[in-house]
C-alpha cells in the first residue's frame, strides 16, 4: 500500500514537472509573439527552453560559449542584469559584443519582456553617439548584440587616470549630451546614465552611451513595480530614488554626476544624504561643492555642473543642449576641446588593455 502510495507520488511528479515547464515556455513564446518581439518561431524557442531547464541547473551549467551565431570569447564585465562578452559573428566574421541576460533572470517572464522592450527602444536609436544594437537572440537564453567598443567604459578609464582635465571633460560629456539630446527628442529617457554606461572606441576616442536599460518611451512607460526603483546608486535624481519616473531631468542629473565625477575624480568625497530620513538606500547623496574640489575649473564649467545635480529637477537647467551649451562657455573663451581629445585617445591607447 506504502509502495503504491510512493510510486503514485513519483509518477505524478514525472507527469507535472515537464508539464508545467511546457506551460512556462508556451506562456512566454505567446507573450513574445503578441508583442512582437523580434524571436524566431515559437516552436522552436519554446523547445530550446525546455531543453535548457531540463538539462542544466544553475551551479553546474557551464558559461555558453555561443549565442546563436556568436562564438563568446572573452567575458568584458558583468552589471546588475546581464554579463558582456566580446564575441565573434561566425557569419559575418565581425566582432561584437553580446550582452547575455543573467541566469537568474531568464526564467522571470517579466524581467525577460522587460530586457525585450529596452532593446527595441534602443535599437530604434540610431546615433553616431549611441552604441548600435545590431542583433538579438534567445539561445541558450536572451541576448542583444551591440556593436564593440574597444576602448572599454569611462569608469575604467577614471580608474585609471584619477580625473580628467575640462578637455577631456567636455570631450565625453559633449558627446553624451549630443546623444541624450537625440534619445530626448525621440520621447526616449535613458533612466541610467552613469560612468559604467559610457563607452569609448579606441582608434578615434569617440564616446557612445550604451545601456537604454532603464529607458521609456514618453507613450510607453512601462514600470510595473511602482516601488521598485532601478539604476545606479549615486547617480539617481533624488526624486527617481523617491520614487518618481524617469524624465529628461533625470537624466541630467546623471550627467552632471558624470561630469562631477570626471572632473573632481572617482573617489569623490559626499557629505552625507540631504534626506537622512528616507529609506531608500539609493538616495541621492549631496555632493562637495566642485569648486572645493578643483579651484582651478573655468567658472561657467563648475556652475553648469552644479546646477546640473541640483536637487530639485526645477533648479537644473531646462535641457541637456542649456547645460551644455554652459557646459562649454558658449559665449565665453572656448576650451581646447581637439586638443583634449587628441590626449584622450592617447591616453586610452596606453592605459586600457585591449577589450579586443
Ligand atoms: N558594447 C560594448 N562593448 C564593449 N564593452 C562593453 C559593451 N557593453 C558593455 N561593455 C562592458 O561590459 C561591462 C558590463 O556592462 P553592463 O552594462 O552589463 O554593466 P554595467 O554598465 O557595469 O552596470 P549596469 O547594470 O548599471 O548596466 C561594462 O562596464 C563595459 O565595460
Ligand atoms: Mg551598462
Amino acid at each position: 500500500m506504502e509502495l503504491h502510495f510512493i510510486l503514485a507520488i513519483a509518477l505524478s511528479i514525472v507527469a507535472v514537472v515537464p508539464l508545467a515547464f511546457a506551460l512556462r515556455g508556451i506562456a512566454r513564446t505567446q507573450h513574445a509573439g503578441a508583442d512582437g518581439s523580434w524571436t524566431t518561431p515559437d516552436s522552436e524557442r519554446q523547445v530550446e527552453r525546455l531543453v535548457w531547464h531540463r538539462t542544466y541547473n544553475d551551479r553546474e551549467r557551464p558559461p555558453a560559449v555561443r549565442c546563436g551565431r556568436y562564438r563568446l570569447l572573452e567575458r568584458l564585465g558583468a552589471g546588475g542584469m546581464a554579463t558582456v562578452y566580446h564575441a565573434e559573428d561566425e557569419l559575418l566574421h565581425r566582432d561584437v559584443a553580446v550582452k547575455l541576460i543573467a541566469k537568474r533572470f531568464a526564467a522571470n517572464l517579466e524581467f525577460v519582456e522587460r530586457f525585450h522592450h529596452e532593446g527595441r527602444l534602443w535599437a530604434n536609436l540610431t546615433h553616431a553617439n549611441i552604441v548600435s544594437i545590431l542583433d538579438a537572440g534567445y539561445t541558450p537564453w536572451d541576448f542583444l548584440v551591440m556593436e564593440l567598443m574597444d576602448g572599454g567604459d569611462v569608469r575604467t578609464v577614471l580608474h585609471c587616470r584619477g580625473r580628467l582635465s575640462p578637455g577631456q571633460t567636455i570631450h565625453v560629456v559633449s558627446q553624451i549630451c549630443d546623444a541624450l539630446t537625440f534619445a530626448h527628442q525621440q520621447g526616449v529617457v535613458h533612466g541610467d546614465v552613469s560612468l559604467s554606461n559610457i563607452l569609448l572606441r579606441r582608434s578615434d576616442g569617440t564616446a557612445k552611451l550604451a545601456d537604454f536599460g532603464l529607458a521609456s518611451s514618453g507613450a510607453e512607460v512601462d514600470r510595473r513595480n511602482p516601488g521598485e526603483i532601478m539604476g545606479t546608486p549615486g547617480y539617481l535624481a533624488p526624486e527617481v530614488a523617491w520614487g518618481g519616473q524617469p524624465t529628461p531631468q533625470s537624466d541630467l542629473y546623471g550627467l552632471g554626476v558624470v561630469a562631477y565625477r570626471l572632473l573632481g575624480g572617482a573617489a569623490t568625497a559626499q557629505t552625507g544624504d540631504p534626506r537622512a530620513t528616507t529609506p531608500l538606500p539609493t538616495a541621492a547623496p549631496r555632493l562637495l561643492p566642485l569648486a572645493q574640489l578643483r579651484p582651478d575649473l573655468p567658472r561657467h564649467m563648475v556652475m553648469a555642473v552644479q546646477q546640473a545635480v541640483a536637487l530639485e529637477p526645477d533648479s537644473r537647467q531646462e535641457s541637456v543642449a542649456e547645460f551644455h551649451a554652459q557646459l562649454i562657455g558658449r559665449h565665453e573663451r572656448p576650451l581646447p576641446v581637439q586638443l583634449a581629445a587628441t590626449r584622450l585617445r592617447k591616453a586610452v591607447r596606453q592605459e586600457l588593455p585591449r577589450a579586443a
